[in-house]
């Protein structure tokens, strides 16, 4: 076990400029590599400002060369180390000292005031702390704005993937994208671990509303949202872009249902094994990741922590994703020519067999260059460093591997211009979930809305007309309509953000009476519209797998744990269906999931209308834009409706394909 010896700080005086610039030139030349702390040199040259590596006008990869010369081991192997905010939220200093290359929030990581400019200040923070070490190399800041900076309360809430799949549009994800990365950025981050590029087969997966849906070809149509990110030319050092990551690699979406595993309290999905063909593999899994680096210029790609078998017929001896040096190296930067940076997930690495030694030789040898270890049950980015340290002492690890990863978190930094203005640059801070941001989302909404049935024409409803009744567990709860990944992890029914919920946007535009009844028990006019929202809670990742684990209750959810996944309507929602559609002159059902939920068939029989509103976010209005016309119906489904849960996995292009509404299927009004 190798001694971990403190990184030297950037000493703030002058420095010996004769030895300095000798040095400098020593190890511009390469003719001296530095021996670890004891032997390196470690007298800056002249003003750092004269490095090469300091100079913006020299090229990327000469920049890289340079700096990556004067580092030492100890200060390379810190650089692909990224710890959780909660890490070193008391004590940044820990960046300095241990060179970290990165932070990141977690899902609902926040700072203690969850505000734009608190963000900012935790970010630049953090960021003073870096830019004190030796060679001031500035850091990394990622977190999951997956559908807007989720994480941050009064950011612009989109819809998740799977209703922006419903879209069809690539120009409204790239502006999705672009308005993502303002937000995300005038806050500090300058880093996004999204888009899931992920191909969902099975709908009782927990993380089937991050995909695009259940076609590859839809996924790779969508990563436009990329060049929002991004921009198209390299625009990463704007004020108003990010680095984006394509996630998670490969075929997070192709796992196998385990029976087994169901009501157990582990994933019975997520995390699982992908038992496909490579031909499979290949057009399901891999397919979304050449657009995204060739056309789309993707930064970072980010492993998923699922497990394929590599092999003609898929049924061998499945390997880890983050241990696959094939289908990191060989395929993906190889074969696919990735040249950005590939990035953990969570904690990842602990999941492959064998000691934590083991596991941090296979993950970097395998071709991972950034490590997420946040700590957690005693371990995490210290033990990666002194694991990583000691496998580069021993040579189990070549220190080629380590330049590699070192050099491609470098270049990031640098096409960032983090090296130029590594604090936030705040001018678009004000323009977080303003009402020209919040236009698009509802824009965004409307089009993601999927008309699946509308018998008599029930919709559009006429504002002017009738009164409406409206009833439903999702009507009206803003928490629920945006889902997992909004100020929490998990998301939560009493999670608070500003915007509309449904109930709101019916309201805003109904002229005449709206009654609102969440359980339908006040009357019902005879002559009055039905709406029925239902639909599901919040959740995220395994916890939403159907039959997965019950989500600690969030504090604010008053103790009540969370109702296990079903893809069924909960006996409520199918009561009020029932009681509204019995006695109002027309009744809709609008649908607010993250996949599809079953609709039995006696409720079929009563239902006039049929929408899927998916999970729309900040925008409530947006579904109210299309149920009284003022949009269109334009959406498609993105995946398979199903009639029955047993149908999963049921995908377009299956033998005895008998769904409720196929893939592709919407209704048009107007
Ligand atoms: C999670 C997710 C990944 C996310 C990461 C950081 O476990 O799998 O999508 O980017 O951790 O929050």
């Amino acid at each position: 076990m190798s001694v971990h010896v403190p990184l030297p700080r950037r000493s703030r005086g002058r420095r010996s400029a004769v030895l300095g610039a000798a040095a400098a030139a020593v190890f511009a030349i390469g003719l001296l590599q530095p021996q670890g702390t004891a032997g390196a040199d470690t007298t800056a040259a002249s003003p750092q400002k004269q490095l090469p590596y300091r100079d913006a006008k020299l090229p990327t990869k000469d920049r890289v060369a340079d700096l990556l010369a004067r580092m030492t081991p100890a200060e390379k192997i810190g650089q692909m180390t990224q710890a959780e905010r909660y890490d070193v939220a008391d004590d940044p200093s820990l960046i300095t000292e241990y060179g970290l290359g990165s932070v990141l929030s977690g899902g609902g990581s926040t700072p203690a005031r969850n505000t734009a400019e608190a963000w900012a200040d935790m970010v630049d923070g953090f960021q003073e702390a870096a830019l004190d070490s030796r060679l001031g190399i500035p850091l990394l800041y990622g977190v999951d704005s997956v559908h807007g900076h989720g994480n941050l309360k009064g950011a612009t809430v989109f819809p998740h993937n799977i209703g922006l799949g419903a879209t069809r549009d690539p120009k409204l994800l790239e502006k999705i994208g672009h308005i993502t990365a303002e937000e995300t950025r005038a806050s500090g981050p300058q880093w996004s671990f999204a888009p899931c590029v992920c191909v969902a087969r099975d709908d009782r997966w927990g993380r089937t509303y991050e995909s695009f849906g259940e076609d590859p070809n839809l996924a790779r149509r969508l990563e436009t949202v990329i060049d929002g990110l991004q921009g198209r030319r390299g625009q990463l050092d704007d004020p108003d872009r990010v680095l984006a990551t394509a996630k998670h690699y490969a075929g997070d979406g192709l796992t196998s249902y385990d029976e087994s595993k169901a009501g157990t309290g582990q994933y019975p999905i997520d995390q699982g094994v992908d038992e496909v063909s490579s031909r499979e593999f290949a057009k399901l899994a891999l397919s979304p990741y050449p657009t995204a680096i060739h056309r789309h210029k993707v930064g970072s790609v980010m492993p998923s922590f699922s497990s394929v078998d590599w092999t003609e017929d898929g049924l061998g001896n499945p390997v880890k994703m983050h241990a696959s040096k094939e289908l990191i190296t060989d395929v993906l930067k190889d074969r696919m020519g990735f040249d950005g940076l590939v990035v953990s997930d969570w904690r990842a690495i602990h999941q492959i067999p064998g000691t934590y030694e083991d596991q941090v030789r296979i993950s970097v040898n395998a071709g991972i260059d950034l490590f997420m270890e946040p700590t957690a049950d005693g371990t995490g980015w210290r033990d990666f460093i002194t694991t990583l340290t000691g496998l580069v002492d021993s040579g189990a690890v070549p220190m080629a591997r380590i330049d590699d990863a070192v050099s491609r978190i470098l270049a990031a930094k640098f096409e960032l211009g983090l090296f130029e203005k590594p604090m936030t640059d705040r001018r678009h801070i004000d323009e977080i979930g303003s009402p020209a941001h919040r236009a698009v989302a509802r824009q965004a909404v409307a089009e993601s809305q999927v008309l699946l049935t509308n018998k008599r024409g029930t919709l559009p409803l006429s504002a002017k007309k009738s009164p409406v009744y409206v009833a439903g567990s999702n009507a009206d709860n803003i928490g629920n309509q945006a889902g997992g990944w909004t100020i929490t992890w998990q998301g939560g029914s009493t999670n608070d953000i500003p915007g509309e919920t449904i109930l709101d946007g019916i309201e805003a535009t109904a002229t005449k009476d709206v009654t609102w009844s969440e359980d339908a028990s006040a009357p019902v006019p005879a002559n009055a519209a039905g709406v029925v929202v239902v639909g599901e809670t919040p959740y995220a990742e395994g916890f939403g797998d159907v039959g997965g684990p019950q989500w600690a209750y969030d504090p604010g959810d008053h103790g009540v744990p969370r109702p296990p996944k079903t893809m069924l309507l909960s006996d409520a929602d199918q009561q009020a269906i029932r009681t509204v559609c019995a006695q109002a002159k027309n009744c809709t059902v609008v649908v607010v999931s993250g996949r599809p939920m079953i609709i039995p068939p006696d409720l079929q029989g009563q239902i006039d209308a049929l929408v899927a509103a998916w999970l729309p976010g900040s925008e409530g209005l947006g579904v109210a834009d299309t149920l009284f016309g003022r949009r269109p119906y334009t959406g498609k489904l993105p995946l398979t409706w199903p009639r029955t849960v047993a149908q999963e996995p049921i995908n377009i292009g299956d033998r005895d394909y008998d769904p409720l509404f196929r893939f592709g299927h919407g209704l048009r009004t107007r």
